[in-house]
């Protein structure tokens, strides 16, 4: 699976939970379960789409600036789940911070899917792109791995 097909299969999982996650808010015990499967699949994902798909693409001067943005937005989003995790979950504030993320969320992934990969597309071989889909899948097949442990 080349990276491009491989990266979009984990954001339609994590759109798919923020869906779920807006569904069931107004039940306590099923909402806290689907936000923290999403967070998994958030930091899982994060981390194996910087090792595998933008560490790789700061070799490329076409590609730095969107490297840059995209981790810099991981981190935000970073920051948006750790205050979240600090606050109390029956809040209204909590609610708030909640459809934040999500919207951060899904401005990212449209971000990405709609002008970092078309970038990316035109620096990569099609050797690349298969080789990296491949890391992609075992690191993040890993990272899924160590969050569930933690
Ligand atoms: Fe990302
Ligand atoms: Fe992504």
């Amino acid at each position: 699976m080349n990276i491009f097909k491989a990266l979009i299969a984990d954001h339609q999982t994590q759109r798919d939970l923020s869906a779920r996650l807006v569904e069931v808010l107004g039940n306590d015990t099923e909402r806290l379960q689907v936000y923290e499967e999403l967070k998994r699949e958030l930091a899982a994902h994060e981390t194996a789409e910087e090792r595998c798909f933008y560490v790789p693409l700061f070799e490329h001067d076409a590609t730095v600036d969107a490297s840059r943005h995209a981790i810099a937005e991981h981190h935000v989003m970073d920051e948006m789940v750790e205050h979240l995790d600090e606050i109390d979950p029956h809040s209204r504030e909590w609610t708030d911070c909640l459809h934040q993320l999500l919207e951060k969320i899904e401005h990212h992934l449209k971000e990405e899917e709609g002008k970092f990969f078309q970038q990316a597309g035109e620096v990569l071989t099609e050797e690349q792109k298969e080789s990296l889909g491949r890391d992609y899948e075992a690191e993040f097949a890993s990272m899924r791995q160590k969050v569930e442990e933690s």
